[in-house]
């Protein structure tokens, strides 16, 4: 609402100046650091510049045109080039917090996407190769960008671009043939695959000629051999149900799971449109495509006619653009792979199509233990699903100290050591490594999930059995610094949502939630809720309500439970 009365000012000045002195000025209106100074402040300095007229002039006037409109303000003066406003913070506020409290659930919601269709590619772990910490990221960062897009009015289209295809899968069967056989594979597909995998690295440095037989086996998968293909079926399938515990848990689902392998019989067309346009180069019997001197050419087709990642992709881009009409296509994918997206979006500028500029690389940084990369050709890559348990266990140690009586704790539990991991990981900008500490992450205080968590509980043990009129509150109340600063936040909702989808960063709502459960935490701490004198309670209650809503839908966002009891 500040928002509204900000660019209802904005309008009003503009509109001023364009039909008394017919000139067109972007007016800045703000919300200065320093509260005392005002809730709203507007710089002259750009009508300054324009009408060449003395400061004083022109401030003087600029306050005269505020103090005749019919915006809910108290106060206007100025510091120098800056008038100052304050906003009647009683009304204002009241209206904020019936409006939250009246959408509930749909409070924040922004109509920036509708009509627009945006396709999200993420999580796409590597089939044969375990559910790696490092896709953690991946998946958490694009589960909860799709629930911010589709709070936009976006209509979305999740993606789970499967590893499933290409030479490390030729790799795979070199091994199985040679070291690998059904039976100890199938006591346990993924660790006997990865040590097959791992194996097999270790192997090729003595025996390279290893690597030209894992190009031809998959050279025989691409022009379908059926005891290659149904070897690789079967991979597929047991990996599968690995990332789909996963999945489960954490509440993710995907509208697709077409992977690399689906687009084996469509990147044909792609290849020859590239060639028709002149943009393919023979290169050492192989077919390249040449993106300038800045960027290295992209292997389209190996020499053998064999295919890579980015001819996969190519494809892909196409049919997506086809079938599902994208305004947007989003890559939530690691920084290692920037160079692949920006010769991705080159090749598709270079083919001529305007919507090379919908293409988006959401990059994120690395997930670091103990300052390293988690690898899985090395082996000691960490397992996502251990990850979790451990973070579950530790939360039930945690609820089981501090409340053991709490029914349900296995559940809660599950959702603590949940909200611990996610969040652990959301509320750091999405392009910078990560070093994780799940113990720091766990806890019910600091920056962490289990503390918004806590917030919401709190909140839902104030108001439970509780009975308020709204609309017999004492909105006096919402002048109170400490009161006035909640409402503030939770007017911002709305914006800060927005601004997270337009940067595809949850770690805006992520620490948008932090500041505001601290707000109210620092209120509980001044102020008894539950008081006597009924237009306090219910005003009390009423606001301690539209926080809880908040915190309950943001964290939905993130893609975290909220909680009743814990
Ligand atoms: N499977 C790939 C990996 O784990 C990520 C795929 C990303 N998506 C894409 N369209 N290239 O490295």
């Amino acid at each position: 609402m500040i928002n509204n009365i900000k660019f209802s000012l904005k309008n009003l000045l503009e509109k001023y100046y364009l039909d008394k002195y017919n000139i067109n000025i972007s007016m800045v209106v703000e919300e200065p650091k320093n509260p005392s100074l005002g809730d709203i402040s507007v710089p002259m300095f750009s009508v300054v510049k324009v009408l060449r007229k003395p400061m004083p002039e022109i401030v003087n006037e600029g306050i005269e045109v505020i103090r005749n409109c019919n915006l809910p303000i108290l106060e206007v003066n100025s510091v120098g080039a800056f008038i100052n406003l304050f906003v009647n913070k009683e009304e204002l506020s009241f209206d904020i917090v019936k409006e939250c409290i009246t959408m509930d659930s749909e409070y924040g919601k922004s109509n920036i996407g509708i009509g627009k269709n945006v396709t999200l590619d993420y999580s796409s772990p590597n089939i044969a190769k375990s559910f790696s910490i490092g896709h953690l990221r991946s998946t958490m960062i694009g589960n909860s960008l799709k629930l911010i897009l589709q709070k936009c009015g976006y209509n979305t289209y999740a993606i789970n671009y499967l590893g499933d295809w290409g030479t490390q899968f030729g790799k795979m069967i070199v091994a199985y043939q040679k070291w690998g056989n059904k039976e100890d594979i199938m006591s346990d597909p993924i660790k006997k695959l990865t040590e097959l995998y791992v194996r097999f690295h270790q192997e090729v440095e003595e025996h390279p000629e290893l690597d030209d037989e894992a190009r031809e086996a998959f050279r025989k998968m691409e022009l379908n051999d059926p005891e290659y293909l149904d070897l690789w079926k079967w991979i597929r399938e047991e990996s599968l149900k690995e990332s789909s515990q996963i999945y489960d848990l954490l509440n993710i689902t995907f509208d697709s799971y077409n992977g690399e392998a689906f687009y084996n019989d469509k990147m044909d067309p792609v290849v020859e449109e590239l060639d028709k346009k002149g943009l393919l180069v023979e290169d050492q019997g192989a077919k390249i495509v040449e993106l300038g001197d800045d960027l290295p050419p992209a292997l389209i087709k190996r020499s053998d006619g064999g295919s890579l990642y980015i001819t996969r992709d190519l494809a892909a881009v196409f049919y997506r653009k086809k079938e599902y009409k994208f305004d947007k296509i989003l890559y939530v994918v690691g920084n290692e792979q920037k160079l692949h997206f920006v010769q991705l979006k080159k090749i598709i500028e270079k083919m001529g199509y305007d919507f090379a500029n919908e293409i988006e690389h959401v990059n994120f940084g690395l997930y670091l233990t103990n300052g390293k990369k988690a690898s899985t050709r090395k082996g000691n890559v960490t397992k996502l699903y251990d990850v979790l348990q451990t973070a579950i266990n530790l939360a039930y140690e945690l609820i089981n100290t501090k409340n053991p009586d709490l029914k349900n704790k296995e559940e809660i539990a599950k959702q603590v050591g949940i909200a611990a991991i996610v969040f652990g990981d959301l509320k750091n900008f999405r392009g910078l490594d990560v070093e994780f500490n799940l113990e720091q992450s766990v806890k019910f205080e600091g920056q962490t999930g289990p503390y918004l968590q806590y917030t919401g509980v709190r909140i839902a043990s104030i108001l439970r059995d509780k009975d308020f009129d709204i609309n017999n509150c004492n909105k006096e109340l919402f002048s109170k610094p400490h009161y006035f600063e909640l409402v503030k936040q939770i007017s911002q909702f709305n914006s800060t949502i927005e601004k997270a989808a337009l940067e595809y960063a949850p770690s805006v709502i992520a620490k948008y939630l932090l500041n505001l459960a601290q707000s109210f935490n620092k209120f509980y701490s001044l102020e008894k809720i539950n008081v006597e004198d009924e237009k306090n309670r219910n005003t009390n209650f009423v606001l301690a309500k539209a926080v809880r809503i908040v915190l309950n839908e943001g964290l939905r966002l993130l893609g975290i439970q909220y909680l009743e009891e814990m």
